[in-house]
């Protein structure tokens, strides 16, 4: 990356000043890929302003003179309570993928979660990473192909997985039928391999539900949650729950984290924010396991917000995609910069000097 466009990159101020960029530089079909929602893209907007409508009653006269935003997840260090969520196809945004993905995250001392649906495989960005990297699964028809994924994953060193529940089918994404989205040519998806095999071959359908439809089952159930848990010994996290009774049952299946999610509004449109759901999802997971969150979270004041609500971390999702597509590494480390500069920001202004001073009352004063 040149001088000239590193510059550019720190006179961006916002995740949407990277979005205007980003969508300057992709073309329309992974654009609408990458921004785009299900049917009337209702959850997708109602995720944002779900959490800018939340308040933050904030306590004055504390010394903040010395704060961390550091916490730990599942025993890992992180510097800030974030995570890239697991978002497909990073190589479209950008030809150095995931592997700039994964670079930015170690560099800003947070985690990453790989989509197994990435153009990189887990091996590649395991080898790359200085931050802990959990992996996404899909479970689709052939139960082999997965556990030889989890073992992949395993070997690498993965810190374990993400099982994305909330995709029976796929949503209707009615911006990739109008542009037409496919996987592009010259792009791999080297963790649905096996063997050196891609199973199947052809990703050249039009949409998701034909390019990548084999990758899940309408079949899922809580027993392949309990297989998977089974299945390995790092810790799976149950990705895409949307009620304090899953929750619960994703617990007894063997869930080792809860994440709060609806896909960025691209599953079951109409389906409430995730500001909505997390507060009865921590209240019924009660401190037993971590409760991630995400969908909708664009500055560090709201990463401040979604703690307040009992969260442990969040995770962003097309923020990275903005960051890869307007400057590879370099703007992927600029978005996590600018979101945890803002989340340190809010935590002085609202008199938290450390995550465990983030409670609810600043939301919801009782007094
Ligand atoms: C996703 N998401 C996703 N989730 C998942 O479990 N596996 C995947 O492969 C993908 N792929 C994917 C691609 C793109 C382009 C987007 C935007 C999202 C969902 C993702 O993990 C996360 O839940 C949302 O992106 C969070 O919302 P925000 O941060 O994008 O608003
Ligand atoms: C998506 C899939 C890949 O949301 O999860 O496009």
């Amino acid at each position: 990356m040149s001088a000239d466009a590193s510059a550019d990159l720190s006179a961006l101020l916002s995740v949407d000043e990277f979005e205007a960029v980003a969508k300057s530089r992709l073309t329309e079909m992974a654009y609408a890929y990458f921004a785009g929602g299900s049917g009337s893209e209702l959850t997708l907007s109602r995720n944002r302003s779900a959490w800018e409508a939340l308040s933050i009653w904030y306590r004055v006269m504390v010394d903040v003179s010395s704060r961390s935003t550091a916490t730990t997840l599942l025993d890992h260090p992180l510097r800030v309570p974030l995570l890239a969520a697991p978002t497909a196809l990073h190589k479209m945004a950008h030809p150095d993928g995931e592997i700039a993905t994964v670079r930015a995250c170690g560099n800003a001392g947070l985690g990453m979660v790989l989509s197994s649906l990435a153009t990189t495989s887990i091996e590649d960005v395991c080898a790359a990473a200085t931050g802990p990297v959990f992996l996404q699964i899909y479970i689709g028809q052939d139960r082999g192909f997965v556990r030889e994924l989890v073992a992949r994953a395993e070997k690498a060193n993965c810190a374990g997985f993400q099982l994305t529940v909330d995709a029976p089918v796929w949503g209707m994404r009615e911006r990739e039928m109008r542009t037409g989205f496919r996987v592009p040519d010259g792009l791999s998806l080297p963790n649905l391999e096996s063997g050196g095999r891609q199973i199947p071959r052809d990703h050249s359908g039009v949409g998701i539900g034909n390019a990548l439809g084999w990758t899940i089952s309408p079949s899922l159930s809580w027993k392949d949650l309990e297989w998977l848990c089974e299945t390995t010994a790092l810790p799976v996290l149950c990705k895409g729950v949307c009620r304090a009774d899953d929750a619960a049952t994703a617990l007894r299946a063997g869930a080792r984290g809860i994440v709060v999610s609806n896909h960025g509004g691209r599953q079951l449109d109409g389906a409430p924010a995730t500001a909505e759901v997390l507060p009865r999802v921590a209240a019924a997971v009660a401190h037993r396991v971590p409760v991630i969150v995400d969908g909708g979270i664009r500055r560090g004041v709201d990463i401040f917000r979604a703690l307040a609500l009992g969260a442990t971390a969040v995770q962003v999702g097309r923020p990275i995609l903005w960051g890869l597509a307007a400057g590879g590494e370099a703007g992927v480390t600029r978005v996590l910069e600018l979101l945890a500069t803002d989340f340190d920001r809010t935590m002085a202004l609202a008199g938290c000097p450390t995550v465990s001073a983030i409670t609810r009352d600043l939301l919801e004063p009782s007094r």
